[in-house]
């Protein structure tokens, strides 16, 4: 008697997100879920693929991405379904589209990067921000954190010193709302004006809720230069007084004074993960991005312009070059691009490759999808990793490479049932040629798809095919299990 399932993938490399060697099986799938994997001569699916000379592997989990608009905005979420990925980890670096009271016409850098025009600000709380979500699913899974500086924003009239006692009471209570609501945990972006001001205890009684929710607390740090290690000491602290997990986000050691460092902290992120959990994520490049301001362009070798509100015909020019031909400084040329993103080349390789081959790093993108001309790391983070890290340079199997950004994610984020390929287990998949998966977007041409991603399912409905979107929507918002 003969079983038939909804798909079933045939002689396939199962690469299995556990890092384990890859073997050779086939996968069906009913509905939304893996139902079998193993020979399945005996079976039959409604849909079959031969898929003999490609892997298959879990989706991948995007740990560090600004999707908070584009999930609702842009739905089909082709930056990332592209490259394979299948659930995405929004609202990092303390920015969160949610809560804001009201639209905001000049929204306050970073807050920009979400929505320069500021209209996507329109859920008061976390609790609306998800049934949109719910509503109106996008082609992948999300997860979402809950901004400190978005918070300080709606609650400080202003921002540039430290909350008051009410203050910390009225944004620990968004905290709580978001928790309740199902929020992942919170993040903070210290390094940014509006939250520069915040103090270690601060941030501590403001996350308060983290601790009975047991929700990660995720931050771009105060500083990733110079005094990276004392950055890293102020997180691991927050984390012990809240008992949660840190999560250092986007790690780096910036500006040539620092380069080789990357030695010194992740020496020090292994010995603190003995003592309490600590993890981290890295996109695979050498360039940052982010809003563009004066304070990184010392320590950038070079900067581009990746979008300006006021002078937006210079989105994707060298920051010389503009100054050039506005015949200013590249100081004024900063002030007069306001308010504008960029790209800065101001970390090293040996550092980056030393950062992405630490066995605890998981790859997050931090793509910006509103970026005019975006850093590449938006469409070509994932593909970059299995190809040129892992393929060419050696740097790690592709096995290794495959963990990164499923099961060790999965198992991070506290993401239950998915990042593995199990029977049982949501059917997140993709299908690559593991001879031919490369990231095809550079700093010159950001927005080109990768190449060998040849299928993308999101729980069961394929959302890339033929090298483009389906138009299906499957996606869930998850929740964390601790
Ligand atoms: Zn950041
Ligand atoms: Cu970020």
């Amino acid at each position: 008697m003969s079983v038939t399932f909804d798909l079933v993938i045939r002689d396939v490399d199962v690469v299995d997100g556990s890092g384990a060697p890859r073997f050779r099986a086939d996968v069906a799938v009913d509905g939304a879920h893996i139902a079998r994997i193993g020979d399945l001569a005996g079976v039959s699916g409604r849909e079959e693929v031969r898929a003999a000379g490609f892997c298959l592997a879990p989706g991948f989990i995007d740990t560090h991405t600004h999707d908070d608009r584009v999930l609702l905005s842009h739905g089909e979420m082709m930056p990332k379904v592209s490259q394979g990925v299948t659930t995405v980890i929004g609202g990092n670096c303390g920015i969160s589209l949610a809560p804001m009271p009201r639209p905001q016409s000049v929204p306050v850098p970073p807050l920009d990067l979400l929505d320069a025009e500021g209209t996507w600000y329109r859920y008061k709380r976390f609790t609306e921000y998800f049934s949109a979500l719910r509503s109106q699913p996008a082609a992948t899974n999300c997860a979402m954190l809950v901004g400190h500086t978005t918070l300080r924003v709606i609650e400080m009239d202003d921002v540039n010193r430290p909350a008051s006692a009410a203050e910390i009471s009225r944004m620990q209570s968004h905290v709580e709302e978001a928790m309740e609501a199902g929020a992942i945990g919170a993040s903070t972006g210290l390094a940014y004006a509006p939250a520069a001001c915040a103090t270690t205890e601060e941030v501590i009684e403001v996350c308060r809720p983290l601790t009975l929710h047991q929700g990660l607390y995720c931050t771009h740090m105060r500083d990733e230069g110079d005094t990276v290690m004392e950055s890293l000491e102020e997180s691991f602290l927050i984390g012990r007084a809240l008992q949660v997990p840190v999560l250092i986000s986007h790690h780096k050691v910036v500006g040539q004074a620092n380069f080789g460092r990357s030695e010194e902290t992740l020496q020090l992120i292994a010995e603190q993960m003995q003592k309490q959990p600590v993890c981290l994520d890295c996109y695979p490049y050498e360039a940052s991005s982010t809003i563009l301001t004066l304070k990184l362009l010392n320590a950038s070798k070079r900067t581009v312009v990746t979008w300006s509100r006021s002078l937006p015909e210079f989105a994707g020019r060298d920051l010389d070059d503009v100054a050039s031909v506005l015949g200013c400084s590249r100081e004024e040329a900063v002030t007069r691009l306001q308010p504008a993103g960029a790209v800065y080349f101001r970390m090293e390789d040996r550092d980056v490759n030393r950062i992405l081959k630490f066995e605890e790093t998981m790859i997050g993108s931090d793509g910006l999808p509103h970026d005019e001309v975006p850093h590449p790391r938006l469409w070509g983070t994932f593909p970059r990793v299995l190809g040129h890290y892992s393929r060419d340079m050696g740097l790690f199997p592709l096995e290794k490479a495959v963990h990164k950004m499923t099961g060790l994610s999965a198992t991070r984020f506290g993401l239950a049932g998915r990042g593995f390929l199990r029977e049982g287990y949501a059917a997140d998949m993709v299908l690559f040629n593991p001879l031919t998966v490369a990231d095809q977007a550079t700093f010159e041409h950001p927005m080109r798809p990768a190449m060998g991603i040849n299928t993308v399912w999101t729980n069961g409905a394929p959302v890339w095919r033929n090298s483009s979107t389906t138009g299906k929507r499957p996606g869930h918002l998850l929740r964390r299990t601790a």
